[in-house]
């Protein structure tokens, strides 16, 4: 098994490990994730070369695991250049999501449970082995984007049930009104590891 078949591993029992009870200590979960990073070094693309080539533009994304009691799904994404999502949720699930390679830059929203509207809560950037969460719920939201014009970014994916669906916000012509549209995940090809 290659350096990178077992960091992958590693990470799949770590999250296994720690995705417990309904809100789990996601704190000690990135932690985890991130010192196999740190102690294994960030996870090149050529690492998934044997799967489905990543979409040169947008995102793709491929399983790593699930289970059902307690709900979980694990995935691994690539990013596009400069890809950039756009303000979504986790479908009230609670998530976790690690930088494995390349930087992204995670800008995080309050949604309003009342007037349903958005405001922008905080921004992080994530390198190899740094992650960002949320609890599960309807507050939250955010926006991603890959750093690097040039470079494929990866990511470490961690949601508490099967986010097959979910939705999306855009700005309407009202300033502070938002407009949700509902979405559906897709999976890219066969499960990793
Ligand atoms: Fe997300």
């Amino acid at each position: 098994m290659g350096k990178h078949s077992h960091t992958l591993k590693a990470l799949r029992e770590i999250a296994l490990t720690y995705s417990i009870g309904s809100q789990p200590d996601l704190p000690a979960m990135a932690r985890e994730l991130g010192a196999v990073i740190h102690r294994n070094g960030p996870m090149p693309v050529s690492a998934l070369s044997r799967l489905r080539k990543p979409q040169p533009t947008g995102l793709t994304r491929w399983l790593l695991a699930e289970r059902s009691k307690p709900g979980i799904s694990i995935l691994v994404m690539a990013w596009a250049p400069n890809h950039h999502t756009p303000v979504h949720d986790h479908g009230g699930l609670w998530g976790l999501e690690l930088a494995l390679h390349g930087a992204l830059e995670v800008q995080s929203y309050a949604r309003d449970p009342v007037t349903e509207n958005l405001s922008a809560t905080g921004r992080d950037w994530l390198g190899p082995g740094d992650a960002s969460w949320f609890e599960g719920g309807q507050s939250h939201a955010h926006r991603c984007r890959n750093l690097s014009r040039h470079e494929t970014a990866l990511t470490l994916h961690v949601y508490g049930g099967n986010l097959a669906e979910y939705f999306t916000y855009e700005r309407t012509g009202q300033a502070d009104r938002w407009e949700a549209r509902p979405q559906r995940a897709v999976i890219a090809g066969p499960r990793l590891a």
